[in-house]
């Protein structure tokens, strides 16, 4: 029996073919170095697994994402939160940048919002109450004599309804959840989606939309806690932050701005350029006693979704995030009410400022301060924002 010739020319092209194939079949450990020059070597995947049942018997699952590159963000359907976010440092290791906890039970109680979803409101509404179209709605006291983050069972402690947005390279997690006309205090059925996609860039997408039945008021957030230096066990006090801000607002006691637009100029709140978070955030400062550290909304200059609104880097990793919004305002948190009395995964508590969270959104109190951009949402309209944490190394 006669053979076709595998010699010459046509030889060597299957051979490096056929190698090459190999290699992209059997590479299952992550591609290393610079986050944005990784090769793609791999087919993206979601997969999904039982996470844990709540005290009221609803099951939460856990979807895994990972992207072409290999990086990878996990989420549960409680809360929409997500547990862990994988980025690449100078060395090329992938380390989880984002607090967390080791288990649901560890989500159900005492989160201080880690990685979650914040609704219908993120931030404080002054006195638990508002005013719309002249009636007047209560809401939850949750934060003194204020309502924060939605309130007792907001929308970081439901289950969503989940589906998944298969590619080959930027998989996707779609998240939905009906928050019924009186929920927490606010007027009208609110159908939420939320659609995280991981990009082949490295970058985690967060899109929000909402639908109303009435007239309702709504302020969606991502309250993730980052420490790029992926040991939880240091503060984050030698980030490098930039906030592309003019602008800040000054809070009262409670944290409720005052409706003053101050400049950051001359003051602790300049992050106009690039600056450690420690270098300032031990002043003697009336607003940083108020927050306790840095616990402001940062008015942004020009949002528009294409370019940077806020940068974290971490100088010793090399690791690098850029926040992409078309939030008006991003209320910088310093993780300063973290006091060691929660537990890490794989040991130790977090202690204070151990994580930072850059929470884009409308102005706190907005639905009292006429002066404040509108959170109102009508029966008719959208409701739809988008913003983007990259992760690369610099
Ligand atoms: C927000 C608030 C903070 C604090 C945290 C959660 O960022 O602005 O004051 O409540 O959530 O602990």
């Amino acid at each position: 029996m006669r053979y076709p010739s595998v010699t010459g020319l046509p030889f060597l092209c299957l051979l490096v073919t056929s190698l090459f194939f190999a290699h992209c079949a059997g590479n299952e450990t992550p591609p290393t170095g610079e986050a944005d020059s990784t090769p793609v070597t791999a087919t993206a995947t979601i997969t999904k697994a039982a996470y844990g049942t709540t005290s009221a018997g609803g099951a939460v699952d856990k979807y895994t994402l990972r992207n072409a590159r290999g990086m990878e963000v996990e989420v549960i359907t409680y809360g929409g939160i997500i547990t862990s976010l994988t980025a690449l440092d100078s060395a090329g290791n992938y380390a989880n940048v984002t607090l967390g906890f080791d288990d649901l039970e560890g989500y159900r109680t005492n989160n201080p919002y880690f990685g979650a979803l914040i609704g219908r409101y993120g931030n404080r509404i002054a006195g638990a109450k508002f005013t719309l179209d002249g009636k007047e709605y209560t809401l939850e006291a949750n934060n003194g004599p204020n309502h924060l983050h939605g309130g007792v069972t907001g929308f970081d402690k439901v289950i969503w309804e989940a589906s998944e947005v298969p590619s080959d390279t930027e998989p996707g997690l779609r998240l939905t959840y009906l928050s019924p006309d009186g929920e927490g205090g606010y007027p009208g059925n609110l159908s939420t989606t939320v659609v995280y996609t991981l990009r082949d860039d490295n970058s985690l997408e967060v899109s929000y939309e909402a639908t109303t039945d009435q007239p309702t008021v709504v302020n969606l957030t991502q309250h993730a806690y980052f420490n790029l230096s992926g040991d939880f066990s240091r503060d984050i006090l030698d980030h490098v932050v930039e906030i592309d801000a003019d602008r800040f607002l000054p809070v009262d006691a409670t944290l409720i701005p005052t409706g003053e637009l101050q400049p950051v100029a001359g003051t602790p709140f300049d992050f106009t350029e690039p600056k450690p978070v420690g270098r300032d955030i031990g002043q003697s400062d009336d607003q940083l006693t108020k927050g306790q550290g840095f616990d402001h909304c940062w008015v942004l200059n020009s949002p528009s979704g294409s370019s940077p609104v806020a940068t974290v880097h971490h100088p010793a990793t090399g690791r690098y995030m850029e926040v992409f919004t078309d939030e008006p305002a991003i209320q910088f948190y310093t993780g300063n009410f973290l006091d060691g009395t929660l537990s890490a995964p794989g040991g130790g508590t977090y202690g204070r400022r151990s994580g930072l969270c850059l929470e884009t959104q409308h102005y706190p109190d907005s639905p009292n301060q006429s002066a404040f951009p509108s959170v109102v949402l009508r029966p008719g309209e959208t409701y739809a924002t988008t913003t983007t944490y990259k992760f690369s190394t610099k």
